[in-house]
Formats: structure tokens, C-alpha cells, sequence
């Protein structure tokens, strides 16, 4: 007995079409018209879309990060990426300064273990040297196969060019990915003590320091240093015409490389959201920052020209008004370190959040929430109002993060044999975007009040009902950790 989806409309990347989809198991294993009914649990999808399980490629769950730790978890925040209609994600493992790749794997693993959806994990090289070099071939047999380096959050990340590069040439030569947080972070620290000098303290001149020359001028070294190596690369999280710019000359040029933007740089401008009264702008404060209506249509034109292959989040949300309390206190006194264990004890608790930068833009944690907003923002903005295709929402954020990632055909589609990771899909269902609509443990959303048309009803996991309108039917420890294949594709 399987479940049989009948008489709804199938889009995948490559069509939209009138069909049933019959699933058996973890698995898809029919589709097709009139498929017969006997011995399945029938679901009349008439007027509804099936679509394949959103993938999140850039996630940061509970985050060590800007004095604070990112908010949501692999519990909370995968209950949130559900209710979304994404259904897989791939989280930044990081390497601790001075330690091994397998040290931040083990703290990642440690942190996954309430896992409620499926999820990958990239490798995030702060330290390089000759014991770290050896050890990046041996992710592969953990299934890792992507490699990140940030070229910005100076004496925090941030590594060098020889370090890039170095890196390029192993990936290159082991059918990895280098991914890479484009932007020019020691001109950024130039420019930062002078705006505070200056008395320029609000969370506006966050974007002040971070000027999309810094980020097209990195985008760029990065495109020509990966070109050089013949190494695939895949610039994350681009926001701004230098950038777009700096990739396009490489594609040009026949380059291996491909970028992403997060669906925030298609919304959030400068003018309107990191330059809103008082404090308010630091809810919108994130690297690189939100840009100018200009850049947010050249955006869309890259996901519309194949220029930018994927949309993402960046997820890495935090209180917009946290508070400090006596969880440092409480680190010092039992050594514990897990944000989870001292939440249990004390739940109405809230980590430090946006207020740990009033009065200094550049201690506001940069990032913001994203992951359950992401496929509801970009249908209504692209689908609804005719900026891209079904088809092509579907690829960008399905398809192919699955085939840029090593995880097609099993995720990413529905086709015969992919695992069934299924959305129902209520084209007509209307929502307010917000914090009381929303999943995710953040006390503001940025799409706040948005009104939106169309959202997934039902969502399936491995042929796993997790959401079933406003119920939650997921499980802590059923989302499993997929392995990734090497030398996937370059689009
Ligand atoms: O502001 C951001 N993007 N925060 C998360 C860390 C990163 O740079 O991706
Ligand atoms: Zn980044
Ligand atoms: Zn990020």
C-alpha cells in the first residue's frame, strides 16, 4: 500500500502537467494518468500542485557567531524549514581555529541529533595548514563535498589568497566545490573604524562599510582564481551588479563557476529597511548588506538569464530584542557549552541577539531569518507576478541546489526512484507573512505583513507526513544526513 496522489499538477523543472504521482515507501514509485486506486491511501489533489521538497543550501543553525549563537536548531528551525516547503538543507560545519576539520564536524554531528528534516553538511576552512590539507580529500567519505572559505569577517574567518587558492587546487583535484562569502574584509576593516569615528554608529553604516565595490572586487578574485585552477566554484549569498558583473565575465569566459542569491536581496533595500527610524534597521543588518532597487532587479534577471543558479537564506536569525542573562554564568559554572541543555533549565530565556550592537553597527550579529519565508516569498514575487516560471522556481529552488550539491536525482525532483520528498501545494491559499504566521523561534520577520497567495498544505518526507496544514507530524531524529557525491554537476 502506498500513497497515491491523484489528479494534481505536477512541475518539476523541466514541465507542469496534469498527472498522479504514487509513492511506495521512502520512495516515488509511479507516475502517471489514472494510475489505478486499489490498495492506496488516496489523496485528491485536484487544483493542487506537487512539487518537489524545497533544498535550503545555506543555513547557519545554532551558530556560534557575533558574541551570540544563531537562534533556531536542527529541531526548531527544521520545524520551521518544513512548514515552508523545504525539506532539505545544507548547514555550515566550521572548522575551530586550531583545531581539525573532524573537531567541527563532531560539533555539527553533536548538534544534528534532533534532526526533523534532512540536511548536508559544507565545510567551513578558517585554518589552513598542512594537517588540514591532508584532511579534505577524507570528506569525501563523509559525504562532503563542498568546501567554504570566507574572504571577509576579519581575525574572525576570514582567510587569505594563498589560502583560496591552495584550497581551489585541492578541491579541483578531488571533484569538490569551493564556495565562497565574497566581499574585501580588510577593506571593510579600513572602512569601519573611520564611518565610528565619524560618529557614524547606526546600523545603516553597516552598509557604509560594506560597499558593493568590496563584494564585486572579491567576487571577482574569486571567479579569476577558480578559472586559473579549473576549480568549480559557487559564490554564495550575491547581492549587487559588481558582483553579478565580476561572475557573468566568467561564465563568459568559460569558468566553472555559478552563484546564488537569498531571497532577502530580492526584497530588503537600504533606503527602506537598514535605514528605518532608530534601531530598527539592525533586524535587517546581515553581510553582504541589503542594496538598492537596482540591485534587486538585476537580481531577478539573473535567475532569469541562468546567471545565478540558485535562491537560498543565509538563515542565521537572532533576537531583534534579546537580553543577557545568566547563561554565561551558568557556561562557567557547569562548563556546559550547548545552548539546548541550558534552554531546558531556564526556556524563557532569550541569547543575546540584535541590541548587543546599540550605539555600534559592527557588533550587530549580521543575519537574519529566512528559512521557512524563502519559497513563500519567491512564488509570490516570482510566480505570481510573472517574474519567473513555475518551472523555473521549481530548478532554483529545488532542482538544482539538488544537482550544484551531489544529491540529484535522489532529491531535488519528483521522478521514479527520488526519494519522496513531495509538497502539496495550494495555489489559492492566502497568507500574511509575520511573526505570528511563522515557525521560526525570531521575534521579527522581514517580510512582516506581506501578503502572499499559494503555499505547500501538506508536506511529505520520505514519504513521512511532517506537515499537515497547521500540524506538525514530525519527529526528532527522523531527518537523516545525506551524503553528497563528488564531481557533480557545474550549470
Ligand atoms: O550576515 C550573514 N550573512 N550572516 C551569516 C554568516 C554569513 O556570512 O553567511
Ligand atoms: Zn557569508
Ligand atoms: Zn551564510
Amino acid at each position: 500500500m502506498g500513497i497515491l496522489f491523484k489528479n494534481g499538477t505536477l512541475i518539476t523543472a523541466t514541465e507542469m502537467k496534469a498527472t498522479d504521482v504514487l509513492i511506495a515507501g521512502e520512495t516515488i514509485e509511479q507516475i502517471g494518468e489514472n494510475l489505478p486506486t486499489a490498495n492506496h491511501e488516496v489523496q485528491d489533489c485536484t487544483g493542487l500542485y506537487l512539487m518537489p521538497g524545497g533544498i535550503d543550501v545555506h543555513t547557519h543553525l545554532d551558530l556560534p557567531f557575533g558574541g551570540t549563537i544563531s537562534n533556531d536548531d536542527f529541531d526548531i528551525g527544521h520545524k520551521a524549514a518544513a512548514f515552508g516547503g523545504t525539506t532539505t538543507h545544507i548547514d555550515f560545519v566550521v572548522q575551530p581555529i586550531g583545531g581539525s576539520l573532524q573537531d567541527g564536524l563532531a560539533t555539527w554531528r553533536a548538534k544534528s541529533t534532533t534532526a526533523q528534516i534532512d540536511y548536508g553538511y559544507h565545510m567551513a576552512i578558517t585554518d589552513l595548514n598542512d594537517a588540514v590539507r591532508a584532511e579534505i580529500p577524507t570528506l569525501l567519505d563523509e559525504g562532503i563535498t563542498s568546501l567554504k572559505l570566507f574572504m571577509a569577517y576579519k581575525n574572525v574567518f576570514q582567510i587569505d589568497d594563498a589560502t583560496l587558492f591552495s584550497t581551489m587546487r585541492i578541491a579541483a583535484d578531488h571533484g569538490m566545490l569551493v564556495m565562497v562569502h565574497a566581499e574585501n574584509g580588510d577593506v571593510e576593516a579600513a572602512l569601519t573604524p573611520a564611518l565610528l569615528a565619524a560618529g557614524k554608529t547606526a546600523p545603516k553604516f553597516h552598509a557604509d562599510s560594506r560597499p558593493p565595490e568590496i563584494e564585486g572586487e572579491a567576487t571577482n578574485r574569486a571567479v579569476v582564481l577558480a578559472g586559473l585552477a579549473q576549480c568549480p566554484l559557487y559564490v554564495v549569498h550575491m547581492t549587487c551588479i559588481p558582483a553579478l558583473e565580476a561572475l557573468r565575465r566568467g561564465r563568459d569566459a568559460g569558468y566553472p563557476v555559478m552563484g546564488e542569491t537569498c531571497c532577502q536581496y530580492c526584497f530588503l533595500s537600504v533606503d527602506e529597511h537598514l535605514a528605518a527610524p532608530g534601531f530598527e534597521g539592525a533586524k535587517y543588518v546581515c553581510s553582504p548588506p541589503i542594496r538598492s532597487a537596482a540591485d534587486q532587479e538585476a537580481l531577478w534577471n539573473a535567475l532569469n538569464d541562468g546567471t545565478l543558479q540558485v535562491v537560498s537564506t543565509d538563515h542565521c536569525d537572532f533576537w531583534y530584542d534579546g537580553g543577557h542573562g545568566p547563561w554565561q554564568e551558568w557556561q562557567e559554572k557547569t562548563g556546559g557549552t550547548n545552548w539546548a541543555d541550558y534552554e531546558k533549565q531556564d526556556p524563557s530565556y532569550r541569547r543575546p541577539g540584535k541590541e548587543l550592537g546599540s550605539g555600534d553597527f559592527s557588533k550587530i550579529p549580521n543575519g537574519m531569518p529566512g528559512l521557512e519565508d524563502r519559497m513563500l516569498v519567491m512564488w509570490e514575487a516570482g510566480v505570481n507576478q510573472g517574474r519567473i516560471s513555475p518551472q523555473r522556481f521549481v530548478e532554483l529552488h529545488c532542482t538544482n541546489p539538488a544537482r550544484v550539491f551531489g544529491m540529484h536525482p535522489q532529491k531535488g525532483t519528483i521522478a521514479v526512484g527520488s526519494d519522496a520528498d513531495i509538497l502539496v501545494w495550494d495555489p489559492n491559499l492566502e497568507m500574511t507573512m509575520g511573526v505570528a504566521t511563522s515557525h521560526m523561534r525570531c521575534d521579527y520577520n522581514v517580510y512582516e505583513g506581506m501578503q502572499i497567495r499559494g503555499k505547500p498544505i501538506r508536506v511529505y518526507q520520505r514519504g513521512n507526513l511532517l506537515v499537515d496544514g497547521e500540524e506538525w507530524h514530525g519527529r526528532n531524529g527522523n531527518g537523516r544526513y545525506i551524503p553528497r557525491k563528488a564531481n557533480a554537476a557545474i550549470l
